[in-house]
């Protein structure tokens, strides 16, 4: 408390001008001209003396810094003394849509809105905040603030999953506070770096899966041309390595026009009823090749009738497919692939459930909430090793937000992996509705 009236006392005279001092002690002054006037008449001081020195107590009274302050300046300053904002002021920090904290010059919490609570409960009024949030950079920041400089700084909380804010701190000016306060901003911009990482890295890496088969294809061509000009055996082997290799470029290809494609259609729902089981039988039929190649076994657990989903045809395929081929491709080693439908009440819906079980090694699970973002690969080497272009489940994900729907990733490391595919039951068709149908599908669970 001394130390705020303190604070005080000199801003109060540090204001104050001459003429503002004169001023104020104008009834001294006065009666000072009163006593030297009555003196000079009645005790016949020489006028010279009296008003040299009514000169002097003038410029004395205007030039020393006085600690005499006037009753209503003491008493207005009292007034001005607001330490905790006023109602006005948190009405408008509380209408802010981030989280933000109002300080006093000492750097104390004074009031802190919703955001701010929910982001920071250990920050209470009362306390320094730098008591929550350590970081040397709050530290300056206040110090520049206290000289009304603005300034922002990046802080990332370490509570749990990382959020990265951007600070702005900013002194507040308040008509009748003696001392501005300080506004601090907290904008949470942890999706803004993500999505700008990913974005940087999308393109990194579609040049550099691009660069590689086409840096081979450009080195059979010279060994074509040069050494195996007249070897007509070493032709053939090249030729079919770089078959392989335009093969992969093409696949590629093909798999980014399909995420930009669906990408610029995410809003647009497919409406069509498409029977999920008979794409599933489809899938783990078009996979035996794969399968026995593998020496793995698939079973497949799909409803006799049918099971219908709005969506498109294909692109449902292309998402069973995608999870069935990577449970064989990096599960292999468990020799077994589950494949299983289920209609379930979930959450008041009805839900279709596709899963894709392996029993291989499984997945990390730091890996897990990562996989589906594009060219994300656990195991880059032996994902090439496979054909794969790490772009499926990135192309799964699209596919499934397009469809309302959802997907769901266990997996416990030895044990294997389960993916499954969650999406609204839909009624069946009209032209397929029979007297000797359900009206709905058949619910289990
Ligand atoms: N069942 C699984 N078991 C272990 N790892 C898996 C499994 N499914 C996916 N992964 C890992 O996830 C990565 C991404 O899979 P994704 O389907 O997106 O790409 P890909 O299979 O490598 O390429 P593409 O599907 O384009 O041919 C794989 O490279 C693999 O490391
Ligand atoms: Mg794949």
């Amino acid at each position: 408390m001394i130390e705020e009236t303190n604070t005080e006392n000199n801003l109060s005279v540090n204001s104050a001008r001459p003429l503002a001092r004169l001023a104020a002690a104008r009834l001294p002054l006065l009666a000072t001209a009163l006593v030297l006037a009555f003196v000079t008449v009645n005790f016949s001081v020489p006028v010279l003396w009296s008003v040299l020195g009514f000169v002097f107590v003038i410029i004395v009274t205007a030039a020393a810094p006085a600690r005499i302050r006037s009753e209503r300046l003491s008493s207005a300053a009292a007034h001005s003394r607001i330490l905790w904002p006023d109602t006005g002021m948190k009405a408008v920090v509380s209408s802010l849509p981030h989280p933000a904290f109002l300080l006093d010059q000492r750097g104390i919490m004074r009031f802190s809105n919703e955001a701010a609570t929910a982001a920071f409960p250990q920050a209470r009024p009362g306390d320094p905040l730098s008591m929550s949030i350590r970081t040397p950079r709050l530290r300056d920041a206040l110090a520049a603030a206290q000289g009304m400089v603005t300034s922002r700084f990046e802080y990332r909380e370490r509570s749990g999953a990382e959020t990265v804010y951007v600070v702005t701190v900013q002194p507040v000016l308040h008509a009748a506070a003696a001392a501005p306060f300080i506004l601090l901003l907290f904008e949470d911009v942890t999706e803004r770096l993500a999505t700008a990482r990913m974005r940087a890295d999308f393109v990194a890496n579609a040049s550099h899966e691009l660069r590689t088969p086409l840096a081979s294809l450009s080195g059979f061509i010279d060994t074509l041309q040069g050494p195996a000009r007249s070897d007509p055996k070493a032709q053939d082997r090249f030729l079919a390595i770089m078959r392989e290799q335009a093969e992969r470029m093409r696949r590629l290809l093909d798999d980014l026009l399909s995420l930009s494609r669906l990408e610029m259609r995410v809003h647009q729902q497919p409406r069509e009823h498409i029977d999920l089981a008979q794409i599933a039988r489809r899938v783990v039929d078009g996979l035996r090749p794969l399968a026995e190649h593998l020496e793995v076994e698939v079973t497949l657990d799909v409803p006799a009738e049918p099971v219908f989903v709005l969506g498109d045809g294909d692109e449902l395929h292309q998402v069973l497919e995608n999870l069935a081929e990577n449970g064989l491709k990096y599960g292999s080693a468990g020799k077994r692939l589950d494949v299983r439908l289920t209609q379930q009440r979930l959450d008041g819906e009805t839900v279709v459930l596709a899963s894709v079980r392996d029993w291989g090694p499984g997945i990390p699970s730091e890996h897990l909430p990562r996989l589906t973002e594009r060219f994300y690969r656990v195991d880059v080497a032996s994902s090439r090793e496979k054909q794969g272009t790490g772009l499926g489940l990135a192309i799964v994900k699209h596919i499934l937000t397009r469809h309302r729907g959802r997907l769901d990733i266990e997996s416990e490391l030895g044990a294997g992996a389960t993916f499954t595919v969650r999406l609204p039951a839909a009624e069946a068709p009209a032209d397929r509705i029979t007297a000797d149908e359900a009206p709905t599908p058949a619910l289990a669970g």
